[in-house]
């Protein structure tokens, strides 16, 4: 038996005794009913899971020739850019702005190791000023609080600047600092988006593992969503994939909108530190000669001095110390998530959170060796789920519609500390509860959209005993 055909059997199990607790909740007296549509769960997020990061880490059978780029890879992940090479105390590295989120990768993916989502102090505060620059903070953003980036689902408001509908709009502008010459361009106006009810959020997505995810056979992913999606009429449940411009399954970013740690690597030091690069060659915004600095793409190969180990730019580097991230390591099941990971199966979280047990993916052979045949325990199908108005944000990027988002890998879940792709909770419990409207504890989200495709599972999680709701959380924090 395959494991997919084994797969199939167990989920099928897992549908028919969500059915079972849906019908169960249904056949209980009126009362019960709205007792079960009112209460939400009882249960207490026990936090951030302490101890070592249990992440972070290389995977320590690399050869010995990918050791010998450890070094390299990692400082360009985390190295400070600045526009021209001489701010913040010359670093060296240039090709910040004319407008950016942050100067570096490292200082947005840093919870709970390098690589990871985002940390307990936002670091916006100690770049949006750095080298003189004039950068007001936008309200939204919190000291103790989230990272978000912004996007204008609909660019409603007058901005004296604005990108495309539905992109990232970068927070900040080199304005006034020091290494900027005579550069000046206004930051949108957030504010005005806000106040018109355009203005959506996205926090870090996490990548340790990705390196296994980028390579799980299509055929893998395609059986999980044919399975799943035959038990439809039981569940409500079918995701799709989303699909890069060569028609292999996306699967980075919140709405699986980018294919590779390559891709996404290169779009992010554009996007987020405006470096344009080999891949994304010009700058972001050229508006004004006077903040183009640096000759394009500000990052490239080096032919005058080629860098150690000759990569072509810094992406490459930047994406391969992706890929030899290991997955977050789990801490070791006990008695209650055990039962916990029992309750996440029986009432269907797996449906979409697809775990090792009944499904799990493996890597095929990897250029990288330690990548070769590897299960992948991500607890996510990749798939795109229709998530109701509590989650849309109303952004469309490809396949995904405004109400649609990629199952959210649960892999090193225990040690994040905001949750949902606009970072809007740190309790667990809520993550859990705003995927349905129903339950929706963050005001009335967007209008129109259809209902969630886990109403039914969340319905069930609500249903459970508040024992075996603390269960199934304390078995999120154990990942
Ligand atoms: C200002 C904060 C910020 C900075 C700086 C930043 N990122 Fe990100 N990163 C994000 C956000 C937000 C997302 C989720 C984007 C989305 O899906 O909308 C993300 C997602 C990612 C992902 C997808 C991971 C996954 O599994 O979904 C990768 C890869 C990534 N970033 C790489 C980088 C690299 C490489 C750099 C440096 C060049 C970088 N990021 C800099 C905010 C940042
Ligand atoms: C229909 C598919 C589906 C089902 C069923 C489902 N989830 Fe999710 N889950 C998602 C999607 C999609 C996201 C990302 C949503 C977002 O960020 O807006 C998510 C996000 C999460 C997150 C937050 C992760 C993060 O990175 O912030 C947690 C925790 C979670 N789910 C737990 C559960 C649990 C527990 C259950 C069962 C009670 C469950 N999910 C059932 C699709 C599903």
């Amino acid at each position: 038996m395959t494991d997919i055909q084994r797969g199939r059997g167990v989920s099928r199990l897992a549908a028919s005794r969500f059915l079972l607790t849906a019908a169960a909740v249904m056949a209980l007296a009126p009362w019960a009913l709205v007792m079960a549509v009112r209460a939400q769960s009882q249960a207490q997020d026990p936090g951030v899971r302490g101890g070592p990061a249990d992440a972070g880490s290389f995977f320590s059978n690399l050869t010995t020739d990918q050791k010998d780029v450890e070094g390299t890879i990692t400082s360009t992940f985390t190295e400070i850019n600045s526009v021209t090479g001489t701010g913040n105390g010359g670093t060296g590295n240039s090709g910040l702005g004319p407008r950016f989120n942050f100067n570096s990768c490292n200082g947005c993916h840093a919870q709970p190791a390098v690589g990871g989502a985002a940390p307990f102090t936002n670091g916006f505060f100690s770049v949006f000023d750095l080298d003189g620059a004039l950068n007001e903070m936008p309200s939204f953003e919190s000291e103790a609080g989230v990272m978000v980036n912004a996007r204008f689902p609909q660019v409603l408001s007058g901005n004296s600047y604005s990108i495309p509908a539905g992109f990232t709009q970068e927070l900040f502008t080199i304005t006034g600092r020091s290494d900027a010459g005579s550069c000046v361009l206004l930051q949108p106006d957030f504010a005005g988006g806000q106040s018109a009810g355009d203005l959506i959020f996205r926090t870090p997505t996490p990548m340790f593992g990705d390196g296994l995810m980028e390579i799980i056979p299509e055929t893998q992913l395609q059986a999980n969503q044919a399975n799943q999606c035959a038990n439809v009429n039981l569940t409500g449940i079918c995701g799709v994939p989303n699909l890069a411009p060569d028609t292999t399954i996306s699967r980075f970013g919140w709405k699986a909108q980018e294919r590779s740690a390559l891709m996404f690597s290169s779009a992010a030091y554009n996007v987020e530190e405006g470096v344009s690069t080999a891949a994304f060659p010009d700058e972001l915004d050229d508006s004004n000669p006077a903040c183009i600095l640096n000759g394009v793409p500000e990052d490239h190969f080096n032919f005058i001095n080629p860098s150690p180990h000759r990569f072509p730019g810094d992406p490459e580097r930047q994406s391969l110390f992706i890929r030899f991230l290991q997955p977050p390591t789990p801490a070791p099941p006990n008695f209650t998530t055990i039962a916990g990971q029992n309750e996440f199966n029986s009432i269907g979280c797996n449906i979409c959170h697809t775990s090792p047990s009944p499904t799990q993916f493996t890597t095929p052979q990897s250029a990288i060796s330690a990548l070769s045949a590897q299960n992948v325990n991500i607890f996510s199908d990749l798939l795109l789920h229709h998530m109701g108005n509590c989650l849309a944000d109303g952004v469309v990027q490809g396949l995904a519609q405004g109400d649609m988002f990629r199952t959210a890998p649960l892999w090193g879940v225990g040690q994040r500390i905001f949750f949902l792709h606009d970072g809007r909770t740190s309790n667990i419990v809520q993550a859990v509860e705003d995927h349905s409207d129903q339950w929706c504890t963050n005001g009335a989200g967007m209008t129109g959209y259809q209902n969630s495709e886990a109403d039914g599972v969340v319905a069930a999680f609500n249903a459970l005993s508040t024992a075996n709701q603390q269960d199934l959380i304390d078995f999120l924090r154990s990942l």
